[in-house]
């Protein structure tokens, strides 16, 4: 089958309705919203309720993306999902979410590589669209990392956080995916990670009393990694493309703690007005953030034909990736 283009048609988000401010963990946690601002640039995030899993986020958002357009969910020949926080170990999540919207008999699978699950997720589409193998391809970052925090841990519960984001990708004759640099390291999976409930260390009694079951992060190293590899991609995914620092209109970047974003920022010689960041409303939504900002940023009308964005990000595994994007209407 002759190779074709692919774009992103739609875009839709969706977050849970329970608002916790650091205001609210200071009162349960020994921070403070200055330490946590300061630190991070968060300020509020979303938390999905007990009985609020990730598909039911998916849903919502993937709704939202198909009435953009005016598609219905039979109209999407294939579901990919990118989430660290899937609804069950097996089956996918994306099924989960193909059925609940009335397309259950569409190929669903997961992306799973933490926050850089929405890059990696775009690549995938992307081509299986350019391949041909399906005209249309819904990808949607979806997450309630809520679940895996530990209340009583101040490193990690103020900066997780929970949401969703669609994106519609649809066969093109301008092609929109200009390049691409991804990579992972997994020599050192503890740096971030959940100890048990997996294959490695299944759950026990014992595993709960020590809190296993929450998400563990060294996060100073998580930070430098983060920096160095956020930069690096980006240079990379550029001179793949044969661009420089000028072309870029807008970096959305993976929205992990405001620090490493402004850091790349500054690197890369971009004005804040084109830099995209959100963090102080939302948090770290893993996989679901670059999609939640991107959404935004159409709504407000900010992103036109012809733009070149730059998606970057960084997470579990180590892993990275930067995209460079050309935005086609
Ligand atoms: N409130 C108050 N104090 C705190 C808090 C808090 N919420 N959290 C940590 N501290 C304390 C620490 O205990 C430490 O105290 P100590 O010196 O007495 O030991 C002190 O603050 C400094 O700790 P650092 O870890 O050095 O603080 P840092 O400035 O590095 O900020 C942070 C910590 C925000 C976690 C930062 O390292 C970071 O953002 N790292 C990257 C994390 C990240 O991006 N993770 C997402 C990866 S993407 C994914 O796949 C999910």
């Amino acid at each position: 089958m002759k190779p074709t283009g692919v774009k992103i048609v739609a875009v839709g988000r969706h977050v849970p309705e329970r608002v916790i401010t650091n205001d609210d963990f200071a009162q349960i946690l020994d921070t403070s919203d200055e330490w946590i601002t300061s630190r991070t640039g968060m300020k509020r995030r979303h938390w999905a309720r007990e009985d609020e899993a990730t598909s039911d986020l998916a849903v919502v958002a993937a709704q939202r993306a198909l009435e953009k357009v005016a598609l219905t969910p039979n109209d999407i020949e294939c579901y990919v999902v990118a989430t660290a926080t899937p609804d069950y170990q097996f089956p996918a999540t994306a099924s989960v979410v193909a059925a609940r919207l009335g397309a259950a008999n569409k190929p669903a699978f997961d992306v799973e590589i933490g926050c850089s699950g929405f890059i990696y997720g775009l690549i995938v589409a992307s081509s299986l669209v350019r391949a041909g193998l399906y005209k249309r391809v819904m990808l949607i970052g979806a997450e309630t990392l809520s679940k895996v925090m530990d209340i009583t841990d101040r490193s990690t519960a103020v900066l997780f956080a929970d949401g969703a984001g669609a994106v519609i990708l649809e066969a093109s004759e301008e092609d929109s995916l200009l390049s691409s640099e991804l990579g992972a390291d997994g020599s050192r999976p503890e740096l971030l990670y959940v100890p048990s409930g997996g294959s490695r260390k299944p759950m026990t009694a014992q595993g709960l009393e020590n809190h296993e079951q929450y998400a563990k992060m060294h996060g100073r190293e998580v930070f430098k990694f983060a920096v160095t590899k956020m930069i690096d991609a980006t240079d990379i995914a550029l001179k793949k493309a044969n661009l420089s620092y000028k072309d870029i209109d807008f970096l959305i970047p993976h929205q992990a703690n405001k620090r490493i974003i402004d850091a790349a920022a500054k690197h890369l010689d971009l004005p804040y007005e084109r830099v995209l960041i959100n963090i102080q409303e939302y948090g770290n939504t893993s996989a679901a953030s670059i999609p939640i900002a991107l959404g935004e940023a159409l709504d407000a009308g900010k992103i036109k034909t012809g733009d070149v964005i730059i998606f970057v990000g960084f997470g579990a595994g180590l892993s990275w990736g930067a995209i460079a994007w050309k935005w086609v209407a």
